[in-house]
């Protein structure tokens, strides 16, 4: 199991590049399933998830090919397996976006329900009732989902009950093969929602109001290949961002998309970081003077994001006053507060609720990542921090981040990823 050794202090100068987006890479790998024509998928990012999405798809049957320069070619020419078994599953949960698509493709499909996760229950209820919604007869047993449609999908009028991301895309991937029309309503408007609905339409979909609330999908008997490039990940780019900031350095951060950080880009300047254009799809931050502490509730998009919550709650003991940081998406998404307290901040949880007060000196420690997001708040507490801080367990970092502190490295940090004595696979089984 690797860990990674970082001796803080040392403000972050230079240039990083984004890479593409692993949430928006892994529902369009899903979609591959639609298809039995080749499928060129560019920008998709080396993490851990994604590979563990390519050997699902090659469960199934589909063929998948790295070609150079981060691109894949799946071609699902035959599907043999419409599984998605536990193994898999329990190492990845959003391996339930294959649901979708095998139903829709061959009319069955046997997927492992996700069991408990580190930062909310995060059940699959609202994707299986919008799926027996399109006509599907789903049942449960022995730890499986097991949907059919003999006849195929039909299309219908979907409210969600609430907004979920990967329920939205699921449901999108099952009804462009459903026979008429399906409205979601409700939908989620993530940038990686759209990127899917632009990848769908390229294969032959017909999709409008992807980004809106409201999606209007015509079924179509049939999918071809297409080439798609995957969207720069916007957490990615926000995690440098506020490396930047807490750091106290400047950095620029190239390939990203602007306009899918606003929410967290007014809560940086409130807070008095300096963002500025730097050319197409490039921001510069950097931390002018003391930070100010700033309250921040996550919530869907174009709402802040609670995938960049931990990274900002780190930011925030190094702020002037109290922040008040409400989590409204998952309920137990504040894990890295008791770590990056074991660092020095002074951080008290009510309920849904973080109250940071800052500024507080963090002294290094050891810490321990509990999920992929606290691991970043955790590296970037590190960044900040007086002395070495070992952080174990970074298998989570490495789940979506792409070469963190490679790329963290090359702009200054004082990082080192070492080898530690325990056995990676026994505690990725007991933390997932
Ligand atoms: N929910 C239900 N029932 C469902 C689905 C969701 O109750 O059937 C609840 C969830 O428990 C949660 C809320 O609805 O409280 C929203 O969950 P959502 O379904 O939107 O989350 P997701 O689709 O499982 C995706 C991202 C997450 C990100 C969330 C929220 C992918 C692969 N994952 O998860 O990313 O936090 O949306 O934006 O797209 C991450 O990258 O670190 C990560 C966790």
């Amino acid at each position: 199991m690797d860990q990674f050794l970082i001796e803080g202090g040392v403000p972050l100068l230079g240039e990083v590049a984004t890479s593409g987006a692993k949430n928006s890479a892994l529902p369009a790998l899903a979609a591959c399933l639609l298809t039995d024509e080749p499928v060129i998928l560019q920008r998709i990012p080396p993490v851990r998830d994604i590979r563990t999405m390519q050997k699902l798809l090659e469960h199934t049957g589909a063929r998948v090919d790295e070609l150079a320069g981060g691109n894949v070619v799946v071609q699902a020419s035959d599907i043999t397996k419409p599984e998605a078994p536990y193994e898999v599953v329990k190492t990845m949960r959003a391996s339930s976006l294959v649901l979708g698509p095998l139903v829709a493709r061959t009319g069955r499909a046997r997927v492992s329900l996700p069991g408990g996760c580190a930062i909310g229950a995060r059940p699959i209820n609202l994707h299986i009732a919008a799926l027996e919604h399109l006509g599907a007869r789903v049942e449960q047993s022995h730890g499986y989902i097991e949907a059919r449609a003999d006849d195929g999908l039909k299309g219908n009028h979907i409210v969600f009950e609430r907004i979920t991301v990967t329920g939205t895309e699921d449901l999108m991937m099952a009804a462009v093969l459903a026979q008429g029309e399906t409205v979601i309503q409700n939908a989620a408007r993530e940038p990686e929602v759209v990127d899917l609905a632009e990848m769908l339409v390229k294969m032959g979909a017909r999709i409008e109001g992807a980004g809106t609330s409201t999606i209007r999908i015509q079924g179509v008997s049939r999918l071809y290949g297409a080439e798609h490039r995957i969207v720069p990940d916007r957490i990615e780019a926000g995690t440098f961002l506020i490396a930047s900031a807490i750091s106290g350095g400047e950095l620029v951060v190239t390939g990203c998309e602007p306009a899918h950080l606003e929410a967290l880009i007014a809560k940086l300047q409130q807070a008095g970081v300096t963002i500025a254009d730097a050319g197409p799809g490039a921001l510069r931050a950097k931390a002018a003077g003391h930070l100010r502490s700033v309250d921040m509730t996550t919530e869907e998009h174009p709402g802040f994001a609670t995938d960049l919550q931990a990274q900002f709650m780190a930011l925030m003991t190094q702020a002037e006053g109290i922040s008040f940081i409400t989590e409204k998406i998952f309920e137990n998404r504040f894990m890295h507060a008791l770590e990056l307290c074991r660092m020095g901040a002074d951080i008290r949880i009510e309920g849904r609720q973080a109250i940071v007060a800052g500024p507080r000196k963090l002294t290094s420690a050891q810490a321990i990542c509990s999920d992929l997001r606290a691991s970043a708040s955790l590296v970037l507490a590190a960044l900040a921090a007086e002395g070495e801080t070992v952080i174990d367990r970074v298998y989570h970092m490495d789940r979506g981040y792409e070469r963190f502190d490679e790329k963290l490295a090359a702009v200054g940090a004082r990082i080192r990823r070492v080898a530690s004595k325990q056995s990676d696979e026994k505690s990725m089984e007991a933390a997932s």
